[in-house]
């Protein structure tokens, strides 16, 4: 080869050009063991936040409004007066709330190159590790519809970032008690900090994000401001994946909260 062949697509693993190797791989770890880990713990995530998210009922608990459910968009949210932020929004739909705003953190995760790594992997076995082969016979990467609308990534942290802001204003309202008095703070306080803090470390250690901040520069001595922001944004993209994880968890955590609190398995633990 000379390095000016153009990209060969759609020939997998067994396409001219690659080595000839009969066996699917030589590993001899166990490589599957990640791929498996990531598949359950993403299923349970599907299972659970799809019940959720179907449930329409029990996600508020004052003051706390579930994460799935914020801004709290449907006809519901006015007519029960469920939720911090329904005077807000007022009256949109009147099918579950959940389902209007969860199209945008779903986007987003679905898009985010950690999780593409990760359900390419553990779902499609595209490939299944590193040095495994794929079971496909032809690969055209995220070239075709529709994995090409994987680019949207960009603008779904967009959206990401008004999410982060709305569900750090429910954790600022979290700090009333069950009549609206500010100056409180209970068990669920603490959850909802907790998680926004999560939200918004995943959030700003998006690959799009360090690009936004430190991208298509010439010369970064010109841009100083920029330079230690992409800096920033580098560290924390650095454990993208664990923030990825965390912050899923934290979320749903947050949102099976709201609902033990709403459904009256026990009262919130006020700290003052
Ligand atoms: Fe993962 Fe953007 S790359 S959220």
């Amino acid at each position: 080869a000379t390095g000016t062949e153009p990209p060969s697509l759609g020939t997998g693993v067994r396409g001219a050009g690659r080595a000839a190797i009969a066996a699917r791989h030589l590993r001899t770890d166990r490589w599957w063991l990640a791929p498996a880990a990531t598949a359950a713990g993403l299923f349970l995530f599907v299972v659970y936040s799809t019940w959720r998210a179907f449930a329409d009922s029990h996600y508020y608990a004052a003051p706390y409004v579930s994460p799935f459910y914020s801004p709290c968009l449907a006809d519901n949210c006015l007519t029960m007066r469920q939720g911090p932020n329904w005077e807000l929004f007022g009256t949109w739909w009147g099918i579950s709330p959940a389902l209007l705003i969860l199209v945008f953190p779903l986007g987003f995760r679905m898009t985010c190159y950690y999780y593409r790594k990760a359900y390419y992997r553990s779902f499609w076995a595209s490939p299944p590790a590193c040095a495994v082969a794929e079971p496909h016979a032809a690969y055209s990467g995220e070239t075709r519809f529709p994995l090409i609308l994987q680019n949207l990534h960009r603008y779904f942290f967009y959206a990401a970032l008004l999410v982060a802001g709305i569900l750090t204003y429910d954790a600022v309202l979290s700090f009333r008690d069950e009549d609206y008095a500010w100056g409180h703070m209970g068990l669920g306080s603490v959850i909802f900090v907790v998680n926004v803090a999560l939200i918004w470390a995943y959030t700003l250690s998006c690959h799009s994000c360090r690009h936004v901040v430190g991208g298509r520069l010439r010369h970064f001595s010109k841009h100083p401001v920029r330079y230690r922001l992409w800096g920033w944004a580098g560290r924390l993209n650095h454990r993208h994946m664990q923030l990825a994880w965390a912050s899923l968890i934290s979320v749903a955590a947050a949102d099976f909260y709201v609902y033990l609190l709403a459904s009256g398995a026990f009262a919130d633990p006020r700290f003052f």
